[in-house]
């Protein structure tokens, strides 16, 4: 049994049944987050880019756990010098690995590196494991490749910001479900500070009344079955 749990902003758990797969760990300092970093284990983490908001956690709990660290190719690299087990990956590109496949889509966004002066190119995740298509977009905005995404992949869940100024908000995220046409919607990246406060309810009616996916709002803390 596939299970989810939210770690709040853009930080997931993912229990595939025989792997735990991290994606953007922020932990330490996400005023969402209800354990700590130390307290999480995993075999792999999937980065989208080397902002502090996503990256996060990511170099300590992939040394402790000797975790393997999927993500571009050039902050692959900075891993690379920093001690951490890495794959790197490009946008496009899909690959097997034992805890399920990997492809990396585009994400319109910015590409700094928290603690190191290097920028790299943001992506996002089609996730592949145990029958279901999990799609987490990154940082992004709404951009018209989700029409291409919704039509070669059949999405169980897709992972979507709504909270502005960074990202989509909630208008924008509305127009993405109706490109990627998943089973479900999980909103992210809001009410993490007050700059990206959105109401999960407006968005969850508004998609609900205009599509046929469903939206599940998973509360920071919580885990779910997917
Ligand atoms: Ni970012
Ligand atoms: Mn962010």
């Amino acid at each position: 049994m596939a299970s989810l749990t939210y770690y709040g902003h853009s930080a997931f758990g993912i229990d595939t049944g025989s792997h735990k797969v991290l994606i953007d760990p922020f932990i330490s300092g996400n005023p969402q987050a209800k354990i700590s970093a130390d307290q999480i284990d995993c075999d792999a983490i999937l980065l989208t880019h080397g902002h502090g908001d996503h990256m996060g956690d990511t170099i300590s709990i992939a040394r402790r756990c000797g975790a393997l660290v999927v993500t571009t190719y050039e902050l692959a690299g900075y891993l690379d010098s920093q001690d951490v087990k890495n794959h790197p990956m490009n946008i496009g590109g899909w690959r097997q690995f034992d805890f399920g496949a990997v492809k990396l889509t585009p994400a319109f966004h910015g590409g700094a590196v928290e603690g190191a002066s290097i920028t790299c190119v943001p992506c996002g995740f089609l996730f592949f494991f145990d029958g279901r298509c999990l799609y987490h977009p990154g940082d992004t905005s709404l951009t018209i490749e989700f029409e291409l995404i919704g039509r070669m992949n059949r999405i169980s869940t897709a992972l979507l910001p709504i909270g502005d100024n960074f990202t989509m908000g909630p208008e924008d995220a509305v127009e993405a479900v109706k490109m990627l046409k998943p089973k479900e919607v999980i909103p992210m990246h809001y009410n993490t500070w007050e700059l990206i406060a959105q109401d999960p309810q407006i968005f969850k009616k508004r998609v609900e009344r205009e599509t046929s996916t469903k939206v599940r709002i998973v509360e920071p803390g919580q885990t779910v079955q997917l």
